[in-house]
């Protein structure tokens, strides 16, 4: 695998679509545990993000996910936007200067994109955040990689890591964010950004398997 400008920017539309298509479920997550805005967020945000395709279009893949990047940081009003728009500008520093990004370089792209969203927000671990399905999903990225397994499987194996990780969300009490403000009272929901982050992971799959 190597995703270059073109098929990059499919995948960032192709997250565009499939959080529009999930906004309302996004945003009935968000509706249990917090103030029912993420998706109507994360949806705005990837509005913006499209707005920017034709300036993205001369980007490199660095210059593509730091517009991403910033365009989530500055234009989402919640959390979220600043969290995804960190990741997202973290992501860019690593492929910086790279004409593709290869398979070998996903660990690299969610560890980066982890660690901003924890400059960000602070929070670890087990705090049901986004974070929860986004650190699975890096661990068995990383053990994918290191195994020599073919691209199908590392993405695959990526995405059920994720899945996995927003369904433990479910029995874990929140302590950042909003949803920390329900305290006991969100155990048994999903967290809305660790639905979000399946959302996106899923729609690298979606692209890159195709
Ligand atoms: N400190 C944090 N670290 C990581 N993720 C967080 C943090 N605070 C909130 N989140 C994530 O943001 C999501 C909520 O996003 P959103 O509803 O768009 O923003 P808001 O909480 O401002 O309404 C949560 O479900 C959680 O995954
Ligand atoms: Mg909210």
């Amino acid at each position: 695998m190597s995703v270059n400008t073109e098929t990059l920017l499919s995948i960032i539309t192709c997250m565009q679509k499939n959080i529009k298509e999930n906004r309302d479920y996004l945003s009935n997550l968000d509706r249990e545990i917090g103030d029912g805005d993420h998706g109507i967020n994360m949806d705005r945000g990837f509005d913006e993000v499209i707005k920017k395709m034709d300036s993205m279009q001369n980007a490199d893949v660095a210059g593509i996910l730091k517009t991403t990047g910033m365009t989530l940081a500055f234009k989402v009003g919640g959390a979220s936007g600043p969290l995804y728009g960190t990741a997202f500008m973290k992501a860019s520093d690593v492929v910086k200067g790279k004409s593709e990004i290869a398979i070998q370089d996903l660990p690299a792209l969610l560890d980066a994109a982890i660690g901003g969203i924890q400059l960000r927000g602070k929070a670890v671990a087990g705090e049901k955040t986004m974070l929860d399905a986004l650190m699975p999903a890096r661990e068995a990225a990383e053990k994918a990689v290191a195994e020599g397994q073919d691209v199908k499987s590392i993405i695959e194996i990526m995405v059920k890591a994720a899945e996995d990780g927003a369904e433990y969300t479910k029995t874990i009490k929140a302590t950042k964010g909003r949803a920390s403000y329900v305290g006991e009272r969100s155990i048994g929901h999903m967290d809305p950004g660790a639905a979000s982050s399946v959302v996106l992971l899923r729609s690298i799959a979606e692209i890159v398997l195709a």
